[in-house]
């Protein structure tokens, strides 16, 4: 996925390495949508990444002249300082998104973290103010600490298929709650499986990096023939006959959601078993 790395603010936009040197600058990034769209037949989804309203909205329209089928938003922020609330995080993001749509006509789908308090009222707003389509979710950066030379560590650690689980909850639960906005779900898709739960739960889309990073291109055409496989065995005749089949429908959600919350803690069987010395040792992957 590409996106063109800016921000609103000088101060926040020192902090960043050279756009230009991640993806091409903007120049660039407008190219090769031109290019994307002269070699291919399938849509072209472009994808802006920002924070806030200043500076750079206008790019959203030079992506639309340029041919893109549909725009993908991704608000990346860590709304860390004391004085942020998170109202105020929130409607920063109804506004950026507000401000997008009033330069362009194409679909337009937001990307999210997911930690944000109530996330429903959210989507609601987002799109009331205009958003086709969420992705849930990007995943925060997540720095590491070396521990041999006591230092912050920056690296890209790819997702796993057991980091589906969040996506899993709030798309089970969002899903045809807000009618016409699509959900698309956006982690931990390894391989045909992944994709198969996130539909289930009632995603109307399914996107993948880590796995093509990891395997290469060729691993979608994979990861297709094995969801058909699955579809045949069942006996489903198409991906929309098990979309949304297992969505959250209890008329209180978040009832339903803290019942199940404590049905799982109730119903935990640990490996740690009383009297097993080994299991601490071998928890700890020491044997
Ligand atoms: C190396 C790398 C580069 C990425 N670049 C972008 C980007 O430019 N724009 C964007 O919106 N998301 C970007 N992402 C986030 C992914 O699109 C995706 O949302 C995230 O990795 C979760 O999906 P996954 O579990 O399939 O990896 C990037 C992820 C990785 C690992």
């Amino acid at each position: 996925m590409l996106a063109l790395g800016a921000d609103s603010s000088p101060e926040a936009s020192s902090y960043f390495p050279s756009a230009a040197a991640y993806n091409a600058g903007p120049d660039g990034y407008l190219d090769l949508i031109v290019r994307a769209r002269a070699a291919l037949e399938i849509p072209v989804i472009a994808s802006l990444n920002g924070s806030t309203v200043v500076g750079w909205v206008d790019h959203a329209g030079l992506i639309q002249e340029a041919g893109a089928s549909a725009l993908e938003l991704n608000i990346y922020r860590v709304a860390s300082g004391a004085a942020v609330t998170g109202p105020e995080a929130e409607s920063d993001c109804v506004d950026l998104v507000r401000a997008v749509r009033a330069r362009i006509t194409i679909p337009l789908a937001v990307k999210l973290h997911p930690h944000f308090s109530a996330f429903g009222a959210l989507a609601r707003n987002l799109h009331q103010v205009g958003a086709d389509g969420l992705v849930l979710f990007n995943r925060l950066y997540q720095p590491d600490i070396d521990l041999v030379r006591l230092r912050w560590y920056n690296d890209v650690a790819l997702s796993t298929a057991q980091d589906i689980r969040l996506g899993l909850l709030w798309l089970s639960v969002l899903s045809g709650r807000t009618p016409r906005l699509s959900l698309a779900a956006g982690t931990g898709v390894e391989d045909a499986p992944e994709v198969i739960r996130y539909l289930l739960a009632g995603a109307d889309a399914v996107m993948t990096t880590a796995s093509l990073l990891r395997h290469g291109p060729d691993h979608l055409s994979g990861m297709l023939a094995r969801l058909r496989e699955w579809l045949e065995a069942r006996k489903f005749s198409s991906v929309a006959a098990i979309q949304g089949l297992l969505r959250d429908t209890h008329p209180d959600a978040e009832a339903h959601q803290r019942h199940a919350y404590v049905d799982s803690l109730i119903g935990y069987r640990g490996p740690y078993v009383p009297g097993d010395v080994g299991a601490s040792t071998r928890l700890a992957g020491l044997v």
